[in-house]
Formats: structure tokens, sequence, C-alpha cells
């Protein structure tokens, strides 16, 4: 079989390594395509190919139809908004994620922006601790967890809320839960944003629970550009002098809030959360295994999408 590794934003060298020795080893063949450019250079990659592991990479109806022998695409992380679950149904192609793969890595940053953006950007400016301060986590799954375990080392008080995840449970994990979004924004002085983009979640974090947050209040997003209401942002921090925002992926408006408010806002450049040589080996190489297992002996853990 041929499996295809698609990433637009290539995976660390050794992570490529050994998705090619599992891969191999299990008597298939790899086909590599980095920092392709054109979703055209995507489609025609695709198209004899029996797997795909792919990053952010958009698999959309258009590349999964040009893939005729596509089987199973994995992608190689937790958030599988780029994957067109319709699409692979209907063209019978399992899709799954690697969950909790990334998740330290994207952990790690989250608190990385924290301190950030506590030190002003690390201009001379005098600047806060993090310890002491209430980070509140809006969704406590993989990476909500490992954020709120590393704030509690670093002396914040952690709260926390998910709507999947009872009360108990969030306690028992050592967070206090929050009886609703809007406490959890208006008692936080900074909020981690760790919910997926569904059609539920887009444009769900916007003005109201923004401008909930305490004075000089920081949000931090290393989940998805999308469920963040961008206009709501920006007239919440118009109004509000003393709030921040730090993200992992630039807003639209970017450029304008730059320009704006200058230090009190942040973008990485390119969404960087995953990208560490551990994470893109952990995610890298399990989405090499689910393939070969799924080829091996039809294993569908971690399958995305029912047909
Ligand atoms: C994820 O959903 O796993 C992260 O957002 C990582 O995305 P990336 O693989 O494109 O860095």
């Amino acid at each position: 079989m041929k499996v295809l590794v698609a990433t637009e934003k290539p995976f660390a060298a050794a992570a490529v390594a050994g998705i090619k020795d599992i891969v191999e080893k299990a008597g298939h063949t790899l086909a590599l395509l980095e920092k392709y450019t054109t979703k055209e250079e995507l489609v025609a990659a695709a198209a004899d190919a029996d797997a795909m592991i792919v990053r952010s990479d958009k698999v959309t109806a258009e590349v999964v139809e040009a893939a005729k022998n596509l089987k199973i695409v994995v992608r190689a992380g937790a958030g599988f908004d780029n994957l067109d679950l319709d699409a692979c149904s209907a063209h019978k192609v399992v899709a799954m994620n690697t969950p909790g793969q990334n998740s330290n890595a994207v952990a790690e940053l989250a608190i990385a922006m924290m301190i950030y953006m506590s030190r002003g950007q690390f201009t001379p400016a005098t600047g806060s601790e993090i310890s002491g301060k209430k980070v509140g986590i809006q969704a406590f799954g993989n990476v909500g967890r490992l954020v709120g375990k590393k704030a509690e080392a670093l002396g914040m008080e952690v709260m926390a809320i998910d709507p999947f995840i009872p009360a108990e449970k969030i306690a028992e994990a050592g967070a206090r839960p929050a009886a609703s979004l809007e406490e959890l924004y208006s008692s936080c002085n900074f909020v981690s944003v760790h919910i997926p983009a569904t059609p539920q979640t887009v444009k769900s974090i916007g003005y109201d629970l923004i401008t909930k947050m305490p004075k000089g209040a920081t949000l931090v997003n290393t989940a998805r550009k999308e469920v963040i209401d961008e206009e709501g942002l920006m007239k919440a921090l118009s109004e509000r002098e003393d709030l921040k925002y730090i993200t992992d992926i630039a807003p639209d408006n970017y450029a304008e809030l730059k320009e704006k408010f200058g230090v009190r806002v942040f973008a990485t450049p390119k969404k960087m959360g995953a990208q560490t040589a551990e994470a893109n080996i952990n995610a890298g190489l399990a989405a090499a295994r689910q393939i070969c297992d799924f080829f091996a002996t039809g294993c569908t853990k971690f399958q995305l999408n029912k047909f």
C-alpha cells in the first residue's frame, strides 16, 4: 500500500524517519509531500495513495474524490476540523485522529503564552507573575487537563469547565469546577481555551464573555481561531484597555488588532502548539501505526466517521 504523508507544515525529520520505518517494516511504501503551496499539489499527490497522514492539511471532498485508492486518512493530531468527514464516509474512507499525542506540547505553549503576556512580551516594562493568579480552563480534555496540572505546579489556582465532563470529575482531577462559562470568565485572570471548532463553538467566545474578565486579564487561545468572534474581541479590547489576547493562530483581523492594541495582543506567525520534535514523533508515529494496524487487522480504534 502507498502511504502518503502530506504536510504543508512538515514534521521534524526524526518523525518522518520513524514513520518511514514503521510503514516500510509493515511492507508498505511511503510518499512524502511537504511544504506544498497549492491544493492542486495535494490533489495530485493523493491520486494514487491508499492511506494518508496529514496535520492541519485540508482533506476536502475534492481531495477525497481524487484519491481513488484511498482507504484511510489519519490526522496526526487532535483537532479534525480540517477533514471532510462526510466526504470520507461517502467514499468509505476511514478517518482517524491521534488524540492526546501532541497535548503536552500545546499545554506547554499555553503556559508559555501566559508568562509571555504577563511580562509584556518580554519588553523591559514591569510585568507580573503568574504564580498566585487564577487560570480558567475552557474544556478539560487532554490539553486542558495538562494545562491545569502545569499551572497548579507553578502556583496558580485552577478552575475548569467542560460540557462533557461532570463537575466531580473535574474536581477529582484537582481543578475547581465552574458552574458556568460566565463564572469562569468573570473570576479568572487567564482563560485558556481548549474547545474544538464545531458548528456549536464557532464564534462562541465574544464580547459578552471577554468583557466579563477581571481587570488586567488575558485570554489565551491555543485551540482554533474560528471559536473567537473577532468583531466582539475587537470591541472588547477597544473598550477595556486592560484586557489582553494571545493566540496560536492569527485572527483574520490581526493586522488591525496589532496596530490598535500593540503589546496587548500577540499571534504566532504559524500554528506552533504541536510544533515540537516530541509531539511530531508522538503523533506522526501513532498515525503510521494506526494505518499499519488498520491494513493488518482492520483495527478502527480512533475512527471519527461512520459509514
Ligand atoms: C491539533 O489539533 O492537533 C493541533 O492543532 C496541531 O495542529 P498541527 O498538526 O497543524 O500543528
